[in-house]
């Protein structure tokens, strides 16, 4: 039996050198005529997603909402279809590393259905303590109904997994591995991950033994957050459960009541939003470093689809400023124009936040606040996208650098002397973080752009960025804001707010 965890592609969780999944010649089989087995809703549909992310890239996130919807799944079938779901995705490395020492050929060999509902059974029967006989039953009549062919070979290779625990499994297959392989397949990331994130740790001087927290808070589901937008919204018209409660950091976060939050008369209208306290935290941050002389006009660089743009809109509201919101994707700002309805105080362009000064609309006089929160390898989100840790790979922080630290020299350049700059990101990862920000500052120094780091928990202490700014600032070891799902229950995000002075 191996015990070697698979090394996992960027975009499919196949190990590397494997072909990319196709279906079948001829298709998947056709479902039996003869007995049509019964599954439940909630597993058909996490059984379905579960193909499509892995044969057609689809984003779990987006496609499962839309098959509870569109089939009237809700309630309980619901909740536990987006446990399964997003268990199985988040698992699916650790799950291959067993699946692959019991089963006669390799995981990445097997057909997307089959390997899927080996995935799905073994999640249950290690990771959410679902009865053997119905994780087993289930799995097998999920296969049969696409590929008849495959239910003994699923039904064996469940029944080999049955017979250890996770616990016992961990020890087999971690046995004589290095601390981050055994990490790695313990906490289910790819060892790039692990190396990232024990990094990031240390840059943060935090302790290198907060790895295993940070790991294991990547596992667990985020807890949905609301946003009541400054001067259009007040977070009472958001309370309609007794179980939701106010934000730990932000003014103006609530926990997300049981079911659709779109459903809020405010969230459809766009007065408030779903929203990560961090991603709130950034945006505040942003908008409440004190620049010197004029603040009226401010740009968000990079802001599709538009969270953190109408944030910053709202607040600019209130204090009779106004916001120009910018992406490269024209479709992206679409979204930032509807998230942005209610204010109207924003103007959209689609251009190339590298390249900002060569656009006619950009003042001469330059911007008196600017937020880019760039493009990144989201690894500090891995909570609420729980495929992307097997889509992205090492290879993706050495592509998105160079743009990075492209948006942010062209975001200083069209700074004016004494305005701020916050830089932002929601990945921890050191490379994409501490790094880019000196090396941008050091290119806008050959440019002649002078440039001085603003220490966040400055800017935090002089109020309304959180609620107990004595608590964040006592979670920070150095001038950037560092936020960590383990530590503060929001995504791992950075960000660094940088004045200009020349
Ligand atoms: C992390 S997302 C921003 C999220 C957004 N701030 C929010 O809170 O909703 C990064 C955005 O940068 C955009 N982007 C990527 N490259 C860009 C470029 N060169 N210029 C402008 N926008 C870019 C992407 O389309 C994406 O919408």
């Amino acid at each position: 039996m191996s015990t070697t965890p698979p090394a996992h592609s960027a975009r499919s969780g196949r190990p590397p050198g494997k072909p990319p999944l196709r279906k079948q010649a001829g298709g998947p089989a056709a479902p039996s005529k003869a007995k049509t087995p019964l599954v439940d809703a909630a597993r058909s549909a996490a059984f379905e997603v579960l193909c499509a992310v892995d044969a057609d890239d689809a984003f779990a996130n987006l496609l499962l909402p839309e098959i509870l919807r569109s089939r009237g799944i809700d309630g309980r079938d619901a909740a536990f279809a987006t446990e399964l779901t997003y268990s199985t995705l988040r698992y699916c490395g650790q799950l291959d590393a067993i699946l692959d020492s019991v089963g006669t050929r390799p995981v990445a060999d097997m057909d997307a259905q089959t390997r899927n509902a080996l995935r799905l059974g073994a999640c249950q029967l290690l990771h959410l303590r679902t009865p053997e006989h119905a994780a087993i039953a289930t799995s097998v009549d999920l296969v049969s109904r696409v590929r008849k062919s495959a239910t003994g070979f699923v039904n064996a290779v469940l029944r080999q997994v049955q017979k250890r625990d996770v616990d016992q499994w961990l020890e087999l297959l971690t046995e004589g591995k290095s601390a981050s392989e055994q990490m790695a397949v313990r906490y289910s990331h790819p060892r790039w991950i692990v190396s990232s994130i024990s990094d990031a740790l240390v840059k943060a001087g935090r302790s290198p033994l907060e790895l295993q927290q940070a790991l294991e808070a990547n596992n667990i589901a985020a807890r949905p957050m609301l946003i009541a937008r400054p001067g259009v919204c007040d977070s009472d018209e958001l309370a309609v459960a007794e179980q939701q409660v106010s934000g730990r950091w932000s003014p103006y976060a609530l926990t997300a009541p049981p079911g659709d939050p779109g459903a809020l008369p405010a969230i459809r209208d766009g007065r408030a939003a779903v929203q990560d306290e961090g991603s709130q935290l950034v945006a505040l941050l942003a908008v409440s470093a004190t620049v010197s002389g004029s603040d009226e006009l401010w740009l968000d660089a990079c802001a599709g689809p538009g969270g953190k743009a109408a944030l910053m809109a709202a607040v600019a509201g209130i204090r009779g400023a106004s916001v120009i919101a910018v992406d490269q994707s024209a479709h992206r700002v679409e979204l930032v124009k509807r998230a942005c309805r209610p204010f109207g105080n924003v103007t959209t362009h689609t251009a190339d936040a590298a390249a900002l000064a060569t656009y006619p609309w950009v003042p001469a006089a330059g911007y008196d606040r600017v937020l880019v929160d760039v493009p990144c390898t989201g690894i500090g989100a891995l909570r609420r996208r729980p495929e992307l840790r097997w889509r992205r790979s090492a290879s993706d922080v050495g592509t998105l650098v160079g743009l990075q630290e492209a948006i942010l020299v062209s975001a200083l350049s069209v700074t004016r002397s004494g305005g701020v700059v916050t830089y932002s990101t929601c990945s921890p990862h050191v490379l994409e973080t501490d790094a880019v920000v000196s090396r941008a500052r050091a290119a806008a120094a050959a440019a002649g752009i002078a440039t001085e780091i603003v220490d966040a928990r400055e800017v935090i202490a002089a109020g309304g960025v959180a609620v107990d700014a004595d608590a964040l600032i006592a979670t920070q070891n150095d001038g950037y804001l560092r936020l960590w799902p383990h530590v503060h229950g929001t995504d791992a995000m950075f960000a660094a707010v940088i004045r200009v002075t020349s």
